[in-house]
């Protein structure tokens, strides 16, 4: 069932019938419609930056702070492989650490099967955790409770260049 109509979709899509990509798309859509809530600690700078990213990204945030985050982030199902600083929800999905606002643009437009996406740890570069033009590189995680993905990979950028 889920195969099948998986391939009626490449079908349609392939003789042009859906219309596919980004330009279709507009990020205030989902602002309206879905509030990212947040869970961090109170005195994460990098969590806050990262609320900054997403809330000119258009996403309606709202953010918590929590002192341990650890029961939220299990109750959640997410691997402690997976975990960096801060955990968020949005429309059933859950995001965690600094992911960047578009990979959650198209998580929620494609709508995998999965849990969410992760970048674990706290990659330098990444939103969030901007330090100058440096960027390590980094890997968003898509996760189920069963199989993780790479959703996107951002490679290493670093311009130090006096
Ligand atoms: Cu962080
Ligand atoms: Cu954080």
């Amino acid at each position: 069932m889920d195969c099948l109509s998986r391939r009626k979709f490449l079908k349609l899509t392939a003789v042009g019938l859906i219309p596919l990509g980004i330009g279709h798309f507009a990020p205030s859509a989902f602002a309206k419609t879905h509030v990212l809530k947040v869970y961090k600690s109170p005195s994460c700078g990098c969590c806050r930056a990262w609320v900054d990213h997403m809330r000119s990204a258009g996403f309606r945030v709202v953010a918590t702070d929590v002192t341990d985050l650890r029961p939220i982030k299990n109750k959640l199902g997410v691997f402690p492989e997976l975990w960096s600083c801060h955990s968020a929800i949005i429309d059933g999905y859950v995001i965690e650490g600094h992911v960047p606002a578009r990979e959650v643009i198209r998580l929620l437009r494609d709508r995998p099967k999965a849990i969410g996406l992760a970048v674990p740890e706290m990659p330098i570069g990444s939103p969030g955790m901007e330090q100058g033009s440096r960027r390590d590189p980094f890997q968003v995680i898509l996760f189920s409770s069963t199989r993780r993905s790479v959703f996107a990979t951002y490679p290493e950028r670093n311009d130090m260049k006096v």
